[in-house]
């Protein structure tokens, strides 16, 4: 009996070392998903939607006046075989991560000066939805 209280006192001491943890993993959990919002909070739901404004020149699976789409996120620019790419692109060595992705859709001749796409999405939400929706695109 006498380690009675001893444990009780280790239990509280635990309790309160797992609260403090607690609070700071939700701190961090906080701290990260603010810093990584521009590329997680797309919908692709919405941006299977939205996709319809590129399919005028694009689509998933065929090269139209622009090139093919599935697998795109990832993938280095201007390399889809039997697409004809502005040498910009074909040469600009970048790979289509989310954010370049972002860049480009913000403004194509600003991120590959030269390049031959002329489409622009201004809304930064709508950008986002159409990037989630083509990184499911596989
Ligand atoms: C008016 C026609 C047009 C529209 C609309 C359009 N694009 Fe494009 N897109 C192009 C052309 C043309 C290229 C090739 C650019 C080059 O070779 O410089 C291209 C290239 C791209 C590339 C580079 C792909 C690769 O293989 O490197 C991506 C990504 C892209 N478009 C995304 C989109 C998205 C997403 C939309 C809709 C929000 C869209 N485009 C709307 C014409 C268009």
């Amino acid at each position: 009996m006498t380690s009675f209280p001893t444990a009780a006192k280790l239990t509280v001491i635990a309790v309160a070392i797992v609260g403090a943890t607690g609070v700071t993993a939700r701190h961090a959990a906080a701290a990260a998903s603010v810093a990584v919002v521009p590329q997680s909070a797309g919908d692709p739901v919405a941006g299977r939607t939205l996709y319809q404004a590129c399919t005028g020149c694009h689509s998933l699976d065929e090269n139209d006046v622009g090139p093919r789409h599935r697998g795109v996120v990832g993938r280095k620019a201007g390399t889809v075989p039997g697409y004809a790419y502005s040498a910009a692109l074909r040469t600009s060595g970048m790979v289509w991560t989310p954010a370049n992705l972002d860049r480009w859709l913000t403004n194509p001749q600003k991120v590959v000066p030269g390049a031959k796409m002329y489409f622009s999405v201004a809304n930064p939400k709508q950008r986002a939805d159409i990037i989630a929706y083509l990184a499911q695109q596989r």
